[in-house]
């Protein structure tokens, strides 16, 4: 049953990714509205909300549809809980850099653990159209073409991604309000990775898919929680990498081992091959 819903959900994501794309062009400015976590709205984010909502709360076997643009969970019926965030690193949008989608499908109701995820889709926005689609043991990246007439074509351009090397980093914060712990770390691994940091987590999380290393928002002095919401895009980032190989953690344990207390609620997350999560953990 969930592989069928799976197979729905990410095929109308496809489906509508080069409609967001296309659509950001006329929806640059900021919004004067906040989301639930009190960030300031760029109008693609409210649009491409919008967009995602209308077309997955109709999907027969979604049971549940929570955004990071609004504050309540929709119940839509019996089935999976769908939980999105339309447009990650949207204030990447004045500037035109990568922004993306980040989907988490869990068989459970919301609020609940990663552990009860059976898949998570990712949609980067950047030269390339790429779709990420992780399930059990899997994940594979896909080209999206958007065809002449109507439709799109999907070219599957990375099988099974697996993490073998470690040679980028992308750390979050202002460095001022990195914890002490933190910097050791942070120290050891600029020895040897290179920085790459773009501000869009759909972005710089793609790039230690591809490049291997670690990508880290950590737990700051100003906020101990980080600033990454564990639902939308923690936890389905968290599946990825603990299905090619990697691991995740917010400093202590496995992102998807987090039993959450609120939809909204955020944390530090660590992202990267399993010999840089036990470096950062064993800091504690
Ligand atoms: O949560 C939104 C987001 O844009 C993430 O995509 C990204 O990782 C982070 O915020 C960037 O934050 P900052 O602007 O502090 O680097």
């Amino acid at each position: 049953m969930s592989q069928e819903i799976v197979e729905k959900i990410f095929h109308k994501t496809a489906e509508i990714a080069p409609h967001i794309s296309s659509g950001l062009k006329n929806r640059r400015e900021y919004a004067a509205k906040e989301n639930p976590s009190g960030e300031t709205q760029i109008e693609a984010d409210i649009w491409a909300n919008e967009f995602f909502k209308e077309a997955f709360t109709s999907i027969e076997g979604i049971g549940e549809f929570a955004s990071e643009e609004e504050k309540d969970i929709v119940d839509c019926g019996g089935g999976v809980s769908v939980t999105i965030d339309p447009l990650d690193g949207s204030s990447n949008i004045p500037s035109n850099n990568i922004v993306g989608t980040i989907i988490g499908i869990y068989d459970k109701e919301l609020p609940c653990s990663g552990r009860d995820m059976v898949a998570s889709i990712v949609v980067v926005y950047g030269p390339l159209t790429t779709i990420l689609r992780a399930e059990e043991g899997e994940v594979h990246e896909y080209v999206l073409e958007r065809k002449e007439s109507d439709g799109v074509e999907l070219h599957l351009s990375r099988e099974q991604i697996h993490l073998e090397e470690s040679k980028v980093y992308g750390f979050g914060g202002r460095e001022y309000d990195w914890t002490e712990k933190f910097k050791e770390f942070a120290e050891e691994v600029k020895e040897n990775h290179k920085l790459r940091y773009g501000g869009a987590l759909v972005g710089d999380v793609n790039q230690v898919l591809y490049h291997g290393g670690v990508f880290a928002y950590p737990e700051l002095n100003s906020r101990p929680n980080g600033k990454l919401r564990l639902m939308f895009e923690a936890n389905p980032m968290a599946f990825i990498f603990e299905n090619s190989g990697g691991a995740s953690s917010n400093g202590q344990k496995s992102i998807l081992d987090i039993e959450p207390n609120s939809l909204h609620q955020r944390t530090p997350l660590y992202l990267a091959n399993k010999a840089l999560i036990s470096l950062r953990e064993e800091k504690n």
